[in-house]
């Protein structure tokens, strides 16, 4: 795969995206999400799952569910040969913005506390910390916080 963005485009997950994706879910999460989890996501009446291609290839990966007028991001991830390039942000902008036409009026998500990079993108969207959740993931017992962008109608201010 090149390096180049210029071919980067956004589709809903499907079923032969699954393989790909679990073996960048293994090497990128210390508690991946299973093929069955995937497969929810498939025909999740308030999902948004959307796969990153670049050059045809699978580049990262999110989603987010809208309970009714609450966006929740689920899981976003970027290939690691290809971060810092900015799909992450591209990324976020895409679920955000589909999320908003589905009726979300605002956004929350939880990313471990250790995670600089994912709560230093989300900051720069504008996302605030809510809240702590001590101990939230049971794989390493650590702390999650809770980010929340309170205003999805007017964002990107
Ligand atoms: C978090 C993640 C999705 C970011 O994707 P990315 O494509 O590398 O991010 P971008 O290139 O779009 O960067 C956007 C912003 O994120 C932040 N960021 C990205 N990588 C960073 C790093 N290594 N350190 C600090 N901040 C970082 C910066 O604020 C950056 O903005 P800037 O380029 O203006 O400085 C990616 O690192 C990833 O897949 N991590 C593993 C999975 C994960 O942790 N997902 C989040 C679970 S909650």
């Amino acid at each position: 795969m090149s390096g180049s963005l210029a071919t980067l485009r956004f589709v809903p997950l499907n079923k032969s995206h699954i393989p790909e994706i679990l073996a960048i879910e293994v090497v990128t999460h210390s508690a991946p999400w299973s093929s069955k989890s995937f497969e929810n996501e498939l025909d999740h009446k308030h999902g948004i799952f959307l796969v990153a291609l670049v050059d045809g290839k699978i580049a990262g990966y999110g989603g987010t569910w809208v309970l009714i007028d609450e966006a929740h991001v689920t899981n976003v991830v970027v290939r690691e040969d290809l971060r810092g390039l900015g799909i992450g942000r591209k990324l976020m902008h895409e679920l955000l913005t589909r999320a908003r036409e589905m009726g979300a009026v605002c956004a929350t998500l939880e990313v471990r506390s250790s995670n600089k990079a994912a709560i230093s993108l989300y900051d720069s969207l504008g996302f605030v910390q809510a809240t702590l959740r001590k101990h939230y993931y049971p794989d390493n017992g650590e702390d999650a916080v809770v980010m929340m962008l309170d205003d999805l109608i007017h964002w990107p201010k």
